[in-house]
Formats: structure tokens, sequence, C-alpha cells
């Protein structure tokens, strides 16, 4: 459910019309529905309502502060894989106990920075990432709460690149190593143990990986504490997909909890999680216009102004987005296209041989889902600006994200004193 919809043919994020932030703000940009987004956290907790659950929205997926701090309001924690995304998690006002740190490669700065900050769990992945953790605790005379990842060894996600719950994939730590570590981690000081995480992927379609990687660690809970450890907390990632108009359509919220609580529920643990896409996928679109229709000789290509530096999951993962056109003309014929952008690279291509009206230059179109890993994967490749994003909230509308210019786009750049 989202509020992108048509209204007398044309597209509105909620009350607010797509043509007139077009006009206002030139294109490409992403335009969010803050009903949306709200709605999505809302189904998500409810789902879980009477558990003691902590949601962590995992900043990754769209990290824009004005998007934290609305899910902030909602008392959405976060999860958080660097020094910079704890910092904007910490400016947009979630408080330091709902945030969890996870990631194989912290710094030690980063870690620091998130001890000082008193953050409520580190997600911790190997042996030598939990004695660099309980070192700078000890030398800052704090504890570091802390869950240890585990690879329980089971293929999940949409796709290869999103999958991290298999033994060959670089995350978690290692099953077979999992019970002696957490024997080890209570001896080391600066170290509190204090759960278990799994994170097995991403656009996860069904349930069953995500049942078959949960009932796998609740064992290991069950030996865990037979060893003697205290074990409190759950954290179980995020990975839970959406729908983005083709191929499976991925369990509800509420099938989602049920056979979770079913799973733990005698295990007595808080319960955490880390849902991205699912928060903020369909709550985002990205608004591009048509530049041109080029006839080749065995395709129709739409080039549109918007490229994969804007948008790179179809070019990175194959991914699949709905293409729609702003207004909708009732008397206009159906053609097959491929959409691409103004980029020299052939994987510069949102849809191949795609049924879509037939769309002419200086014509608008969206491309659905894209509120998730779409702002936060883009680059200024080609140097190209980054896009705006736009914030709708009812009839409201406010720019949470400027298009930088061209004096921006290189104030990082400096020339060697030999040069100038
Ligand atoms: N927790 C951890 C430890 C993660 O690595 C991720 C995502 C999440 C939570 C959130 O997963 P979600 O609920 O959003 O599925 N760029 C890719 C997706 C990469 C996911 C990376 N990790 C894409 O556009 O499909």
């Amino acid at each position: 459910m989202h509020h992108f919809s048509y209204n007398d043919g044309r597209l509105f994020a909620e009350d607010v019309g797509i043509e007139a932030l077009a006009g206002e703000f030139g294109t490409p940009f992403y335009v969010y529905s803050e009903a949306t987004l709200r709605r999505h956290f809302r189904v998500f907790a409810d789902a879980f309502a009477g558990a003691d659950v902590l949601v962590a929205y995992s900043v990754k997926a769209n990290p824009n502060i004005a998007v934290l701090s609305t899910l902030a309001s909602e008392g959405a924690g976060a999860d958080v894989v660097s020094g910079g995304e704890l910092q904007r998690a910490l400016r947009a006002g979630i408080a330091p106990d709902k945030i969890v740190f996870s990631g194989i490669g912290k710094t030690r700065d980063e870690m620091t920075a998130a001890l000082e900050a008193g953050i409520y769990q580190f997600n911790v992945e190997s042996g030598p990432e939990l004695l660099a953790l309980g070192e700078i605790a000890a030398a800052l005379k704090k504890t570091a709460p802390v869950a240890l990842r585990i690879n329980p060894d089971i293929a999940a996600g949409g796709h290869e690149k999103i999958s991290t719950g298999k033994a060959e994939n670089k995350f978690g730590v290692p099953w077979s190593q999992a019970r002696g570590l957490y024997l080890a981690a209570r001896e080391m000081p600066g170290i509190e143990v204090k759960g278990v995480d799994v994170h097995i992927g991403s656009q996860i379609a069904d349930l069953a990986p995500f049942e078959a990687a949960f009932k796998k660690v609740a064992t290991l809970i069950a030996d865990l504490r037979a060893d003697g450890s205290t074990i409190d907390r759950l954290d179980l990632g995020g990975g839970l997909g959406i729908p983005y108009g083709e191929g499976a359509t991925p369990p509800h919220p509420d099938a989602y909890a049920q056979m979770i609580k079913r799973v733990t529920k005698p295990l007595g643990v808080q319960l955490i999680f880390e849902p991205g896409r699912m928060i903020a996928g369909n709550a985002g679109i990205l608004v591009s216009r048509v530049l041109y229709v080029k006839e080749g000789d065995e395709r129709r290509f739409l080039i549109i102004d918007a490229a994969m530096n804007d948008l790179i999951r179809p070019a990175l993962y194959d991914a699949y987005h709905d293409i729609i056109p702003v207004i909708k003309h009732a008397d206009r014929d159906s053609a097959i296209f491929d959409v691409v952008g103004p980029i020299c690279e052939t994987s510069d291509r949102f849809a191949q041989a795609r049924r879509l009206p037939e769309l002419k230059a200086g014509e608008l179109v969206a491309v659905m889902s894209a509120g998730a890993y779409g702002a936060s994967q883009t680059s200024e490749y080609n140097s190209r600006p980054l896009i705006p994003e736009i914030l709708v909230s009812g009839a409201r509308h406010a720019i949470i994200r400027r298009r930088p210019c061209f004096e921006d786009m290189i104030s990082y750049e400096q020339m060697p004193d030999w040069l100038s």
C-alpha cells in the first residue's frame, strides 16, 4: 500500500501533483510520501504489538535526515553501519539506546564514537572485531553491549548480490565457531554479551528461509544458555521483501510476525528488527522526463533524463521497477520500449522490452518503488549532480535534499601546486 495514485489521469503523491513538482524543481527527482513511510512503520510495529520489540530502521535504505526524523517520531530506532549513519540517526533525534551498529568492518574510530554515544548494541561479525571492540571499550572504561551476528548457512534473498546468509558469504561468525566465540567473549574485558543476531539477505519473498534460519538460531540460544551465557536479545535483521510489480508477492508483515512469534516465544527474548526496504521502498518514486524517443533498427528506446547514477538497482541487480506515465492519456496505444538513461554504458537501462504507453519527448514518467536503495546508492558518475529529494505530507511538500550546482560538485577537488 502506498500513497501514489492517479486522480483524473494525473499522478499524485498524496495530495500533491507530480507535474507541479516537476515544474517547480526540474527533473529528475525523488519524491517520498510521509504517510506511506509512517504507514509502513506502523504495519510492521503493530504486527508485533504486545511483544518486547525494538524496530531499528535500517538507515542504509534511505538515510535522508527528514526520513529518519519522520520514523523517529513513530518510535523507530536505527540500524547503522557506519559512523556517518550513526551521526545521521543521532541528528534525526533517534535515542542512542535504540541504535544498533551492524557491519563487518567497523573502524576503531567508529567503535569509539558509538561507545561514546552509548548505543544499544554492537552486532559483531568476527573474532578480531570482538577483540578490537573489547580493547577500545576497556580503554574508555566502558562496556560494549554485544550480539554476535551468526552466519546460519542458509540461502535467501532476491539476488545473489544481496544474499548474506550462506557460509561462502563474508557476513557473520561461521556457525562452527559461534559457540566457542561466545565462551571467549565472556572472558573479555569491555564486552558484555547480550544476544544473538542474524540477517540472511534482502528482498526475501517467502517465509521459508527466514523460518529455517530463525529455528537454527533458536537452537544456538539453547546451547549458549546451557554454556552459561545470558542471552536476552535476539536481533533478526531485515530482509522482508516488497512487491515491485513483478515476481512473487512477499508475505505480509503479519504472517512474518506470526511465524516469528511461534518460533521465538519459548525463548523469552527481546526481539530486534532491522527493516529497511519494507519501510521505505514503496514510499518513494523517481520522476524523470523523456528526452527523446529513438527508433533503433531492432528496439525503440525511450531516453529519459534519469540514469543509473540516480537509481542503480536495475543495472546492478537486474531489478524490476514499474514505470508509469505521470499523465495517463486514455487514447494512447502502447508499444514495446527499452527505457534508458543518458550514461555511456549499456547497463544504464531501467527496463528492457517493456510495454508502455506511446510516450513522447517532454512527457514525464515515474519509476516506482524507488524509496529504498535509490537515493542512498546514487553517485555523480558522468558528472551528473545528485538529484533532489522531495517529501510530501498531505498537500504540503518540501525539498529535503537540494540539487547541487556545478560548484558544489567540484568543491572537494583542488589543483596540485605544480598545475596552478
Ligand atoms: N540489516 C543488515 C545487517 C543489512 O545488511 C541490511 C541490508 C538490512 C538490515 C536491511 O535489509 P532490508 O530490510 O532493507 O532488506 N542495495 C540492495 C539491498 C542491499 C541490502 C543490504 N543490507 C538493493 O537495492 O536491493
